[in-house]
């Protein structure tokens, strides 16, 4: 992190100022030190990136399995899909971000972090709590150091003070511990002028949510490589099977925003059944209430997301 960034930060528990303490620099980074809050808490800086976790916050071993999936497999090569499928329908085009300050919550490999940062981003604060963010996270943003500000943190304890342009919450509210506690915390950062890209996941039928479900349960119990290799050979099936009788897989998968690349729909695959602990879906009705009590509107609705806007 830049030593001024420390400015845009607040401790996650009580929303004091940090200080800086100790810092070891280089070439313009911290590397290390201590931050330390107004009521005396103390989060350490590692490798450059400063870990806000307060007790009580989500457990990193919660997403063990996506920080493997993000080191195994990365996203960089989904850029085309991202814009296609979240981007376009919600915002246009990338070049919405040029000049922004961002907040990327649930930021994942930081493939995405970093396509804002390409798009022209002023700032990209990419908040993930699961290791990756020291590993393929950090790989995936090399180059954009200086526009890209990665902090290990659990988005229902906010650990900034900055109001962002862009609030980014994509594919990330079902996976936290309290989802609805997750939404109302970070629709703190919006205010008349700003826009909030968020999705969650919705219900699906009853019997395809059980099926899901007891799926998951047992895939829990297997080590992540078993299930990786596994997810490889229910893709290559699907992927198969669309290229001989195409019209199977669009009729089953219409709602499914299927992808024709044979990777990117074995880490859908992973993911969808992954081993992480928490995976929720809500109803439309539900999705509304909870966009409704946080005083938010939908300006734009697509099946993937919605871009939201605060009136007052
Ligand atoms: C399905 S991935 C989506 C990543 C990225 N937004 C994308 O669309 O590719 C969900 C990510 O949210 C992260 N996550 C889950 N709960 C979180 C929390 N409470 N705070 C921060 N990140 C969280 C997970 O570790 C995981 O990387």
């Amino acid at each position: 992190m830049k030593p001024e960034w420390t400015k845009l930060l607040c401790d996650p528990i009580d929303g004091t100022k940090l200080k800086l303490v100790n810092p070891l620099i280089k070439k313009g980074h911290v590397v290390s030190g201590k931050l330390i809050g107004g009521s005396g808490n103390v989060y350490r800086i590692k490798e450059g990136i400063p870990i806000l976790l307060p007790p009580g916050a989500q457990s990193t071993s919660s997403v063990e399995s996506f920080a493997f999936e993000w080191d195994e497999w990365g996203w960089l090569f989904a850029k085309k899909y991202w814009l296609k499928n979240n981007i376009r329908p919600l915002l246009g085009t990338e070049s919405e971000f040029k000049g922004k300050t961002i907040v990327d919550a649930g930021a994942g490999s930081g493939a995405q972090s970093r396509w804002m940062a390409e798009g022209g981003a002023k700032l990209v604060i990419s908040l993930e709590l699961s290791n990756t963010i020291f590993n393929r996270h950090k790989e995936t943003i090399k180059g954009f150091e200086d526009v890209v500000f990665p902090i290990q943190c659990d988005i229902a304890y906010l650990p900034i003070t900055v109001k962002p342009d862009i609030l980014y919450c994509i594919n990330v509210l079902q996976h936290t511990k309290d989802p609805k506690k997750t939404f109302n915390n970070l629709s703190r950062l919006m205010h008349k002028e700003n826009i909030f890209l968020f999705n969650v996941y919705n219900k699906e039928g009853v019997l395809g949510s059980k099926i899901v479900k007891i799926l998951r349960r047992v895939i829990r119990w297997l080590p992540f490589r078993i299930w990786k290799w596994f997810s490889f050979l229910v893709a290559f099936g699907i992927f198969a099977l669309d290229k001989m009788i195409p019209w199977v897989i669009k009729s089953k998968y219409s709602d499914v925003h299927y992808s024709d690349n044979f990777t990117e729909l074995w880490l859908q695959i992973y993911d969808a059944f992954g081993a992480h602990s928490y995976q929720f879906t809500f109803s439309q009705k539900e999705q509304l209430d909870l966009i409704k009590k946080a005083r938010l509107r939908i300006k734009v609705k697509d099946s993937l997301g919605y871009l939201l806007v605060k009136d007052v």
